[in-house]
């Protein structure tokens, strides 16, 4: 039996990921964000608090969502997932009823998959990951913790994505390429080669700017 669901932000990602979770039959007992007072409904998801309203909820009672986006850096949102992991909460893993997925593709906690994303057989996505509309992730990828595959991205074929990293909305990236953590792909960038730990690349092809 699913369990009802906390969206933790209310902001534009956490709007989307409660139209998924509506879509899918879930229940949204609504979202916690400082920015909104309590019962608010401008952000059109029910306003329940702030972070530390989680307390009226038991860690076995709720799974939460992530509801954090990134333009680029991801460190919120993974301290944002490790801070309510280390309460003893648990979260969901989201796959919005339009996104085309592989039989064996594997999903860890707490990853979230959005319209019109096709991922294809082989690939692996390690918790708290995002793949947000459109993207293609092709075969055999391996997808780590964290990261944010931005809209409308093309992932090809035996690609690793380091922890944190996140890949600009559009951006292209050739077969067997190895990204390192916390690298940020600027939008639209196409990459032809490696690229390091904690560099930011941009343009076509890549380069570090
Ligand atoms: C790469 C990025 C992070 C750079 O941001 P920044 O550090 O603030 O850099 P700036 O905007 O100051 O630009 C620095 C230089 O890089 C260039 N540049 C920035 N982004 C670029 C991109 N995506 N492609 C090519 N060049 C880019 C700028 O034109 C500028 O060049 P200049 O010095 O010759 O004028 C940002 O432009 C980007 O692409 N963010 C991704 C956003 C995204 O994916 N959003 C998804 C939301 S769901």
């Amino acid at each position: 039996m699913d369990k009802p669901v906390i969206i933790i932000g209310a902001g534009g990602h956490a709007r989307v990921l409660y139209d998924c979770l509506c879509l899918l039959g879930v229940e949204v007992l609504g979202a916690l964000d400082k920015c909104y007072p309590k019962g608010d409904r401008t952000s059109r998801i029910p306003i329940l608090g702030n972070d530390s309203t989680i307390h009226a909820y038991a860690t076995d009672a709720v799974e939460l969502v992530n509801g954090i986006g990134s333009v680029g850096d991801t460190s919120l949102r993974a301290a944002i997932y490790n801070k309510f992991k280390k309460l003893g909460y648990s979260f969901r893993t989201v796959v919005h009823p339009a996104a085309t997925m592989a039989r064996d593709c594997d999903l860890s906690e707490g990853v979230q998959v959005m319209a019109g994303v096709v991922v294809n057989t082989g690939v692996k996505i390690s918790a708290d990951s995002i793949i947000n509309t459109g993207a293609i992730v092709d075969h055999d990828c391996f997808i780590g913790r964290h990261v944010h595959i931005a809209p409308g991205c093309t992932i090809s074929g035996g690609v690793n994505v380091g922890d944190g990293a996140h890949l600009g909305v559009g951006a292209t990236v050739i077969q067997g390429v190895d990204i390192g953590r916390n690298v940020l792909v600027g939008a639209g960038a196409v990459v032809l080669k490696d690229v390091l730990a904690d560099m930011k690349v941009a343009g076509v092809p890549a380069k570090v700017i």
